[in-house]
């Protein structure tokens, strides 16, 4: 069998990084289409060296553009791509508009599809990753969900029907069980622990070399498009977050999207010179990583933060108005302020996260097994259909 997978987006690199490994380990054939989505080496590159992916077999260099300029060049390189090598089956990742261009690109031409983190819902069609991640489960073959909650939904949706997990299925149960794989629909765990996994271990042997500032810190990630693109509001975020510096200094590696935001406000050589404030570049992943386990407090409006400051049992506060992850919530280790916070000051200075609270939530750290065992299984029982 040979897998094509398709990335494109930094949190995409990440966890490619561990289905490879389990594609490894497993004999199977596996070829990358990097779509470019990211091309800075901080955004790119730098993850392929550090996790250990294979080099991409094709890399579209599609660049930035509008939505529907990005999602049309990813979705003509694939198809290119697809009719040249005819691979058995593609898999994506997430809700970028590489997941649903790598996604129909492929579904149109009837190779199977296999979408990572499916059922996830914000319930807010404003979002584009709603709108990619919605489409792309419903032009899928094999859906792998990372919590119940996300099973239940595509159950709502028609998408599954009526599949109930009470828990994750053991390597066993997948080889064992001949009915197994015939839903399509699976509760895997989620993948990104285990990378998390992979670089908490492999982070002891590469020390990150990050000066930190003296004492405790909050750290801070910002980039979505509901929070950068309007000047108001990423000015009103920002004059929060400079009231929240006064009583905790901010550690920010910045992406790109917000650097070029924070200059067209006229703030960024301001936090950059701020004594309260350290801007750095965006980080390796390890880094990042430690950089999190080491903080007060993480402030995000990312996904992929959210659940791995739950899962280090660091308190996150999260600048949207709802989220993709409830559980984290529902757990008491992340609350939500909304992309207009009040007081930010003191919601930080207050926060009062449920310590050593027990998530198994989000699966065992074994996603990526389940995922390609399925996968491998699932192809056996099909090949010859
Ligand atoms: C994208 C995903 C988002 C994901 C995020 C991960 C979509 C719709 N959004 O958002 O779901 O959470 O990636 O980080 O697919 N840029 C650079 N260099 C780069 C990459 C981006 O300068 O290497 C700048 C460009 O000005 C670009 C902007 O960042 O226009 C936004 O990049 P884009 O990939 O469109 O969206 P992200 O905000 O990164
Ligand atoms: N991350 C990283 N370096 C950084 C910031 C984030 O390696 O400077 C990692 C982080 O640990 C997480 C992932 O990137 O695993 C999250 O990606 P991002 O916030 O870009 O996207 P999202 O998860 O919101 O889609």
């Amino acid at each position: 069998m040979r897998v094509l997978t398709i990335v494109g987006a930094r949190p995409q690199f990440i966890k490619a990084s561990a289905l490879s490994k389990a594609f490894t380990s497993l004999g199977i054939e596996e070829l990358l289409l990097d779509s470019g989505q990211h091309y800075d080496d901080a955004m790119s590159d730098a993850f392929f060296r550090e996790l250990g992916l294979p080099r991409p077999a094709v890399s579209l260099a599609v660049g930035s553009g509008s939505h529907g300029q990005m999602t049309a060049k990813i979705l003509e390189g694939c198809e290119s791509f697809l009719i040249k090598e005819r691979p058995d089956i593609v898999v994506v990742y997430g809700d970028t508009n590489t997941t649903l261009a790598g996604a129909l690109a492929a579904a149109k031409l009837s190779i199977p599809v296999a979408h990572v983190e499916s059922g996830l819902r914000s319930f807010n069609s404003t979002m584009p990753e709603e709108i990619n991640r919605r489409l792309t489960d419903h032009c899928s073959t094999l859906l792998f969900c990372p919590t119940r909650t996300a099973i239940n939904q595509l159950n709502r949706e028609g998408v599954s029907s009526n599949i109930k997990y009470n828990k994750l299925p053991s390597l066993q149960d997948i080889t064992d069980r001949p009915e197994f794989c015939m839903s399509g629909t699976f509760y895997v765990g989620d993948i990104m622990i285990d990378s998390l996994h992979w670089i908490q271990k492999n982070n002891r042997k590469n020390p990150p070399t990050l000066s930190l500032p003296d004492g405790e810190y909050g750290l801070l990630t910002l980039h979505r498009a509901a929070n950068t693109d309007s000047d108001k509001c990423l000015k009103y975020i920002i004059s929060q977050i400079k009231d929240v510096s006064q009583a905790l200094k901010i550690v920010f590696p910045v992406h790109p999207r917000t650097k070029s935001a924070l200059k067209r406000i006229g703030v960024l050589d301001e936090l950059a010179n701020d004594r309260n404030f350290k801007l750095m570049d965006p980080l390796s992943y390890g880094d990042f990583v430690f950089l999190q386990s080491n903080a007060k407090v993480v402030i995000t409006d990312s996904g992929g933060v959210q659940k791995e400051a739950a899962i280090l049992g660091v308190p996150c506060i999260t600048i949207r108005d709802e989220t993709e992850w409830p559980e984290t919530i529902d757990a008491g280790l992340n609350k939500l302020v909304g992309s207009f916070p009040k007081d930010l000051r003191d919601t930080v200075t207050n926060i009062d996260i449920a310590k050593n609270t027990q998530l198994d939530c989000f699966g065992d750290g074994r996603a990526a097994d389940r995922i390609a065992l399925i996968i491998d299984r699932w192809w056996n029982d099909n090949r010859d259909r």
